[in-house]
């Protein structure tokens, strides 16, 4: 693996934090590239609960380096806290390395991020409330505060003192009432950057260096490919470019230096906030599977909307991302359905449909065309031992065929399946025979 990308094929939630948490252990670096704490990233280790927003979910292996690369945006305040935590864990943050390119997440971004969302009216787009959009709408516009600036009181006093009375006017007329304190924010932003100090680096040569020693890096990506800017479900979308290409550009590493990327396949469909759902259950199914994947946001703990595995969503992915190949994740969850049902393709008067449209409206109006599946009982806890040490040659024979049919239909091998939330609760296929393509 010298270099491997992790990205979430769906619609973000799909698992990626325990997979890379699994991946990292052959991982000398683990490098963050895009997003910011709109990410909720959960690993458990043992009976232990982590939920990461900014930092690579690798921070829970203190011997790795952990990188929050150029491309993120950074809220200071829940930084702060997401590491106060680790420590209180007793989880060190000692190899922990922070761009000095990233943005900072501000308070009027926050205030802003509310107010667009309430201006939306009938068209909210569901955001975290974050301040993500807001951020990155700054950093195009060439108004952004980086972290180099922020580690440098005058920089960051030069900066505010232009920059809040031009929020401010904004927010006025956007109708919302509240008010900037230029002064108390350039002090709690300063104290920030104090106690980040330690951290801020030019994180692009650590990287660059690494993989030029030979260094195994892993790239984590964050939401997943239909919430990218680009080609996912514009408007209801988050507001960086969510696919493989960027784990380069948001980490300041040449394209040509990444030699793999994994897809991460939750074996059903989630969302969180608002968009057109071409699979989603709105019945006693979608509420099970709601309640045994515990699909409840990581970041803001809205409910999930689930639905069935829908192919043509993860096709789109591999052909934005170029898997080479698919981590699987929550096959357990789908346990003791006596049928289950992925959709190949849409239809739309008959004509079968296999590409995710630019135009919403033309996607709300498809149907989902199934292919029926019979369901496995749930693995007892002997059985799923067994599965654990021997792998997937133990795990129930309709079990395989779910997994078969998605590397055949996805033209991939799965090479990690996860079958729980705990950090050993999965399986290592990269060395199975696979004899798809
Ligand atoms: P991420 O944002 O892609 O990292 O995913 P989240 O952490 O937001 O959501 C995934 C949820 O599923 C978390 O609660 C994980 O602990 C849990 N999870 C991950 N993989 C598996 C799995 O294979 N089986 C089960 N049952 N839970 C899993
Ligand atoms: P992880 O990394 C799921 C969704 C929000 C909203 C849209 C825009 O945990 O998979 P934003 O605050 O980014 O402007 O919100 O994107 N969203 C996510 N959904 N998982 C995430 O991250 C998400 N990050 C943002 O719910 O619909
Ligand atoms: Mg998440």
């Amino acid at each position: 693996m010298p270099s491997l990308v992790v990205i979430g094929s769906q619609w973000g939630d799909e698992g990626k934090g325990k997979i890379v948490d699994f991946l990292a252990d052959e991982a000398h670096v683990v490098v963050r590239f895009q997003g910011g704490p709109n990410a909720g990233h959960s690993v458990k280790i043992g009976e232990k609960l982590f939920a990461l927003h900014h930092l690579p979910s690798g921070i829970l292996r203190p011997s790795k380096i952990s990188v929050i690369g150029n491309g993120v945006v950074i809220d200071p305040g829940v930084l702060l806290k997401e590491i106060d935590d680790l420590k209180s864990r007793n989880v060190s943050v000692r190899n922990l390395r922070i761009s000095d390119r990233a943005h900072v997440i501000m308070p009027y971004h926050r205030l802003l991020d509310g107010a667009e969302e309430r201006l939306r009216r009938g068209a909210k787009v569901g955001t975290t409330g974050r301040g993500i959009g807001p951020s990155y709408a700054d950093k195009a516009a060439r108004l952004g505060i980086r972290m180099g600036d922020l580690i440098d009181e005058s920089a960051l006093a030069e900066k505010v003192d232009f920059l809040i009375p031009l929020k401010q006017r904004i927010l006025n007329a956007y109708g919302d009432p509240s008010r900037l304190d230029k002064d108390a924010i350039a002090r709690e932003y300063s104290g920030y950057g104090n106690r980040l100090s330690e951290f801020v680096t030019d994180t692009g040569v650590l990287v660059r260096n690494a993989l030029s020693k030979g260094k195994r890096v892993l790239f984590e990506g964050a939401q997943g490919s239909m919430l990218d800017i680009d080609h996912g479900t514009y408007p209801y979308v988050t507001s960086s470019t969510t696919v493989a290409g960027n784990a380069a550009s948001g980490s300041g590493v040449s394209p040509l230096l990444l030699d793999e990327v994994y897809g991460v396949v939750k074996a059903y469909t989630t969302r969180v906030g608002e968009g057109p759902f071409v699979t989603e259950l709105r019945d006693d199914i979608g509420r099970n599977i709601a309640e045994k994947g515990g699909e409840f946001g990581t970041t803001t703990g809205r409910p999930r909307r689930c639905g069935w595995l829908d192919l043509v969503v993860t096709r789109y992915a591999n052909s934005l991302n170029g898997f080479t190949g698919i981590a699987m994740t929550k096959i357990d969850v789908l346990g003791g359905l006596d049928e289950l049902k992925v959709c190949t393709h849409y239809l739309l008067n008959g004509k079968k449909i296999r590409t995710i449209p630019a135009d919403l409206r033309a996607l709300a109006n498809y149907e989902p065309s199934y292919r029926k599946m019979r369901g496995w009982d749930e693995l007892e806890p002997k059985r799923f031992e067994r599965v654990l040490s021997k792998g997937f040659s133990a795990l129930p024979e309709e079990m395989k065929q779910y997994v078969r049919f998605v590397e055949k239909e996805m033209k991939l091998p799965v090479v990690v399946l996860g079958l729980g939330r705990r950090r050993n609760e999965i399986l290592d296929l990269r060395k199975r025979r696979w004899a798809h393509c």
